[in-house]
């Protein structure tokens, strides 16, 4: 696939963390897309990656130092700053974001950040606690905030760490990072959504009846997820609040894990401010009264009677969020008989702006392919039967096109 990298060229920096190694996986995408590369590699980085297995794939030693004169005569630092397209760090440690933040320049890696005219891509990499904590976060929004060519970043990914942790902190996967680097090198307009923050839910809701069994429904989370990732193709920033599901977070995607109706309600809230949600998860509308807290035994009188009470309904709950709702809400209808007038009802009894109209009377659960109606203040837009990631691109340029003003 022609990703519109062949010719282009990448300067990585190569910071001082354990997924070091991944960024030589990077290198390797990178060159069979056909883009040229260049390493700056951090003192602390090269406790993790060898110059030697940097030269040997980029053809061309890595740069260590400021103070080397057959670097530094090879190609001065700033003419290597300026040379490339896009500057790419990888990882980006905690350190190497608070220097670029403050623009402390004393080693190579920041004096370059600083004094590159490029825009800067930077894939975060660090133990979940320091992710988290204030500092880093106030760095992160202080970078995030220079203006053009400014920075941008892609991930943490949130999962299981090499420290033996859990949590967002770690490096997003290579495949990940070049689909960021594509999308950054193809330019502002094939990024209409960047500087918005997107609240994407999805999946199922699981509600725990005793420690082993619980309600749940048949949904796959594949709309869901092929949303979140087109709007983060078009440069959004994406939280999106999963139910159990067994899908890959899409590239550039925050992931955050829920089971329970109210804990997907608890991660919406969180994720706010956004600017626009798509609500896309199947919830289930009702809980067990009273979970058990051993596993329930079969008795002589007969099954036991499932005392339900409601969830709260979170599309409802958003679209009435006051100041706090998104300037957008865009709900799913789920229907199964009179397709556009329940979908119309369920769009003011919510109050959300859009609704998307879903007939699941057909092959839609767990299925790749989907058919639509958009609902809009405006009117309506049929999507015949096409596949989900089709749906979800249609769905992400219609925001697009609201958000930027633009018309059909
Ligand atoms: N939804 C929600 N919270 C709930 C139930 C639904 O946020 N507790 C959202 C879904 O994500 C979807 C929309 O509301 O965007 C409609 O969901 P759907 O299942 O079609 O509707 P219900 O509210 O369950 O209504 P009904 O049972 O009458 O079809």
């Amino acid at each position: 696939m022609d990703m519109g990298l062949t010719g282009r060229r990448l300067l990585l920096v190569i910071g001082g963390g354990i997924a070091a190694y991944k960024t030589l996986e990077l290198i390797r995408l990178l060159h069979r897309a056909g883009a040229e590369t260049r390493v700056v590699l951090t003192e602390a980085g090269s406790r993790f990656v060898t110059p030697l297995s940097l030269a040997a794939l980029t053809g061309h030693p890595p740069r260590t130092g400021l103070f080397q004169p057959d670097e530094e005569t090879a190609m001065g630092h700033i003419e290597l700053s300026r040379w490339a397209d896009l500057v790419v760090v990888a990882p980006a440690t905690a350190g190497l974001i608070a220097k670029a933040a403050q623009g402390l320049a004393d080693d190579l890696a920041s004096t370059t950040l600083i004094a590159t005219d490029k825009r800067v891509l930077m894939a975060p990499a660090m133990n979940v606690r320091m992710w988290l904590h204030p500092a880093v976060q106030a760095n992160v929004a202080r970078l995030a905030a220079f203006p053009g060519p400014g920075v941008a970043f892609v991930g943490p990914d949130e999962g299981d760490m090499a420290c033996g942790e859990f949590g967002p902190g770690r490096m997003v996967e290579p495949p990940a990072i070049l689909a960021a680097i594509a999308a950054e090198l193809a330019g502002p307009a094939a990024r209409p959504l960047a500087g918005r923050r997107a609240l994407v839910t999805a999946g199922p809701t699981f509600e725990p009846i005793d420690p082993v069994r619980g309600l749940t429904n048949r949904s796959s989370g594949k709309q869901g997820y092929a949303i979140a990732a087109a709007l983060a193709a078009r440069g959004a920033e994406v939280t999106l609040v999963s139910g159990p599901v067994a899908l890959d977070a899409p590239p550039g995607v925050t992931r955050v894990w829920v089971e329970t109706a109210r804990e997907m309600q608890a991660a919406c809230d969180a994720a706010l401010p956004a600017d626009l949600a798509v609500m896309t998860a199947a919830v289930a509308d009702w809980r067990p009264d009273q979970v058990a807290t051993g596993k329930i035994k079969k008795a002589p009188g007969g099954p036991p009677a499932l005392a339900l009470t409601e969830n709260p309904d979170i599309l409802a709950g958003l679209s009435a969020a006051g100041p706090r709702r998104p300037a957008l809400v865009v709900g799913f209808a789920a229907e199964t008989d009179d397709l556009i007038a329940n979908a119309r009802r369920k769009l003011s009894r919510k109050g959300c702006d859009w609704i998307v109209a879903n007939d699941v009377s057909a092959d839609v659960f767990g299925a790749d392919g989907n058919a639509a109606t958009l609902i809009t203040g405006d009117g309506e837009e049929s999507w015949p039967r096409q596949s989900k990631t089709a749906l979800a691109a249609a769905l992400a340029d219609r925001i697009a096109r609201h958000f930027t003003g633009t018309p059909a």
